[in-house]
């Protein structure tokens, strides 16, 4: 019997071992048509302005429609302070290990890089809807989901985008809906290609789009390896951590061969570090040994506070500015600035 958390059969469903994934239903009617990287001089446009028309107010949840959400500890003004790069980034969040802090780190690097002036597009791509109820969300009132965006033609990215309590931070939302995507998605053309046609239009508009996956190796997490250029993969500081690593690897490295040769990974990072416990260490050091260079700096220690933060419906960023997760989620956004430059 297998225990592991992942989905081996799924993956095995995409990439059969004797199957090229060229072969499976959907590819072979509609050629693989990846995006040129953009022209130099599109990516270094100055003139790209950020587009405030794009969201609509989000439905917060009723009982946190009262509660004040505090300061950010240093104010920016949006649109000034941008990555390089004219065009976007997408970054897809990704480890089909349940509970390693995708969700978590989607949030508090989503609110880090806005604090930082950057205009900042959080997916909420898990049917458990995690990211969306985390920035106080009622998942009752989301009328059109990320669900709409991939499967009607007839809703556009504007349709489905909130604007967070954070200012620079807006949000496609999920909820349950979703879970009927893997299901319906198989019998789309190009299904592994639906997220990326919907989010390409929205990279003249924001500097980062981060993706926060299911923990599953499924068709909606290859749907966003599909749409990014990058990958962030949040890792547990715990014993078995590396466990799955390596289909993980395997599964980007797939995919960038075979759908979407820009994609890389950014980096790996290590959160819910225990620092004080020798095996927290001992771990930290066997990741480091194992993935070198590809290892932020940058480590995210184990602090409840992430828990009241998303109980609260804000990131900890607000929740609790002063706090060190708050800042090691500040030292995270400009490491991904540089790595993203
Ligand atoms: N650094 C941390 N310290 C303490 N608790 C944390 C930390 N990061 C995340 N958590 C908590 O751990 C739990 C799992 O985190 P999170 O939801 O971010 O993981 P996930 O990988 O998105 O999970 P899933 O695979 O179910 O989507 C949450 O309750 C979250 O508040
Ligand atoms: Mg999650």
């Amino acid at each position: 019997m297998n225990s592991d958390p992942f989905q081996p059969n799924l993956l095995a469903d995409l990439f059969p071992p004797d199957n090229p994934v060229e072969d499976v239903a959907g590819l072979e009617e509609e050629k693989v048509d990846l995006p040129a990287v953009p022209p130099e001089e599109a990516r270094t446009n100055p003139e790209r302005k950020p587009d405030t028309a794009l969201t609509k107010p989000m439905p917060a949840a009723a009982e946190q429609e009262t509660r004040p959400v505090p300061a950010a500890a240093e104010p920016v003004a949006h649109g000034r302070k941008r990555p390089s790069k004219a065009l976007g980034v997408t970054v897809a969040v990704v480890n089909q290990k349940g509970g390693v802090g995708k969700t978590t780190t989607t949030i508090n690097l989503g609110a880090a890089l806005a604090e930082q002036g950057a205009r900042v597009l959080l997916v909420d791509f898990d049917p458990q809807g995690a990211l969306s109820v985390g920035l106080g969300m009622n998942p009752n009132d989301i009328e059109v989901s990320v669900y709409d965006l991939l499967l009607d033609r007839t809703v556009q990215l504007p349709d489905v985008v909130s604007s967070s309590k954070v200012p620079g931070l807006d949000l496609v939302p999920s909820n349950i809906d979703l879970s009927a995507a893997e299901v319906v998605l198989v019998s789309e053309v190009a299904r592994e290609q639906l997220l990326r046609r919907c989010l390409e239009p929205a990279l003249v508009t924001y500097d980062y789009i981060l993706v926060d996956c299911p923990p599953s190796l499924g068709l909606l997490t290859v749907n966003a390896l599909t749409a990014a250029q990058a990958v962030i993969i949040p890792l547990e500081s715990e014993y078995l951590a590396l466990r799955g690593m390596a289909l993980l690897m395997d599964t980007v490295a797939k995919v960038q061969e075979r759908l979407n040769p820009r994609l890389e990974v950014m980096g790996i990072l290590a959160t819910m570090l225990e620092a004080r416990t020798i095996h927290g260490r001992e771990v930290l050091s066997r990741v480091g040994e194992a993935f070198g260079d590809k290892l932020f700096k940058t480590v995210i220690h184990k602090t409840i506070k992430f828990s009241e933060g998303s109980v609260a419906g804000v990131p900890i960023l607000f929740y609790a500015p002063t706090s060190n997760g708050a800042q090691e989620y500040r030292d995270l956004a400009r490491e991904v600035m540089d790595r993203a430059s």
